[in-house]
């Protein structure tokens, strides 16, 4: 059998998802340049599946590495693009920085896979693309809106770059998955998202302040327009979203599929306010969360979820585990650190 290059694969979502690959059988190549994760992460992986995947350091926005290493692994099948920078925040002091590693590093796989006729990519994408949307839930018919950030800009040029080059190579297809919000980690609490810094995510900054990492979390804004004055998000566990790669996988590598380039909202749905998650993780818990109301965070959205009949129904996917299995999850692994 052929393999899975996984791009950032040593990386938050990645690595999970490496799991569920290898557990379905595939055998799988990491490359990745540890800028936002360890080496460590393959002997965890290792743990819980019982095989090491194969692992090759490489800055993919490095054009000749790139050229060099799709040389000598030519026994690529498919790529699930993970590599890139995440924060939003960041990529608004840095946005050059974004722009570069984010978009080279796509152009540097898209060119490789032309040059060696590899047909499928997987790319993640995000449900920034979407801003605020006027009708909720969001369908992937939705229109895309100015990007709010250069982060989110990264990701709405990248699905252009995708369609443009599938336009211009009949042979390639692609399959963009937009994820809602992320959150928690395997049940093992041997891989999880890396904790770097202060965080920004609400979940990690939850758990860090629980375990007394930070002093006091605090809840941006409560006064917008929803039920308890929070904003709303669709908060994904992130097996489930890694199971959709799973499933997205089959959906390219079927043959008798014609599809060219597909995009699917990877959420589960359902929406929760901030206060919501904090009296979940604390009903999961058992622990108390400090907390204050602080004023609205700069470039926050009020509120999105995701209709997710397209993926429901298309890849035959849906999320399964519940936002108190995410969040007791993300507190095992918090507890580990
Ligand atoms: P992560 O930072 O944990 O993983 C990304 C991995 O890519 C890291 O291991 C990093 O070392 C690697 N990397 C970055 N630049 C690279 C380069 N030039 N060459 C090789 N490796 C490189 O992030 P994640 O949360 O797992 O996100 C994975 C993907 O999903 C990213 O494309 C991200 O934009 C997207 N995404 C994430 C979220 C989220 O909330 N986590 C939401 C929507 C979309
Ligand atoms: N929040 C707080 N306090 C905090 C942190 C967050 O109240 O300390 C609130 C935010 O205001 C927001 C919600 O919690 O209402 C979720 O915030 P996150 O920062 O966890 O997530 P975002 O929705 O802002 O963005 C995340 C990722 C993006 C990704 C997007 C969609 O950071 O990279 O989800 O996938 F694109």
């Amino acid at each position: 059998m052929k393999k899975i290059l996984v791009t950032g694969g040593t990386g938050y979502i990645g690595s999970h998802t490496v799991v569920e690959l290898i557990n379905s059988g595939y055998k799988i190549v990491i490359a990745d340049n540890l800028t936002n994760s360890k080496i460590e992460v393959l002997d965890r992986i290792e743990k819980i599946t019982g095989i090491k995947p194969q692992f090759e350091k490489l800055d993919i926005s490095d054009s000749k590495a790139t050229k060099a290493f799709f040389e000598t692994n030519n026994d690529i099948e498919l790529v699930i693009h993970f590599a890139a920078y995440k924060a939003v925040g960041e990529s608004v002091q840095k946005p050059l920085m974004y722009y570069q590693n984010n978009l080279n590093s796509l152009m540097n796989i898209l060119t490789e896979m032309s040059r060696h006729n590899i047909e499928n990519l997987i790319f993640s994408s995000s449900c920034t693309v979407y801003g605020q949307p006027d009708i909720l839930p969001v369908t992937e018919q939705s229109p895309i809106k100015k990007a709010d950030s250069p982060y989110g800009n990264t990701k709405q040029v990248a699905e252009e770059i995708i369609s443009d080059t599938i336009f211009s190579n009949k042979n390639l297809k692609s399959i963009a998955l937009r994820y809602f919000n992320p959150i928690g980690a395997h049940k093992s609490a041997l891989i999880g998202e890396l904790p770097i810094g202060v965080p920004n995510n609400l979940i990690p900054f939850v758990t860090q302040t629980v375990a007394g990492k930070r002093e006091q979390l605090s809840v941006f804004g409560n006064n917008y327009n929803t039920e308890d004055g929070t904003a709303i998000r669709d908060y994904i566990h992130v097996v489930d979203l890694a199971q959709a790669h799973l499933v997205a996988t089959e959906r390219l590598l079927d043959k008798n599929n014609k599809l060219d380039f597909e995009t699917f909202n990877i959420g589960t749905g359902r929406g929760n306010s901030v206060l919501e998650v904090i009296n979940t993780f604390e009903e999961v818990t058992g622990e108390k969360i400090n907390y204050k109301i602080a004023p609205r965070r700069l470039g926050d959205i009020e509120k999105v979820w995701a209709d997710t009949t397209f993926a429901n129904k298309e890849l035959g996917w849906k999320a399964k585990l519940s936002l108190a299995d995410a969040l007791l999850s993300a507190w095992n692994w918090e507890k580990t650190q």
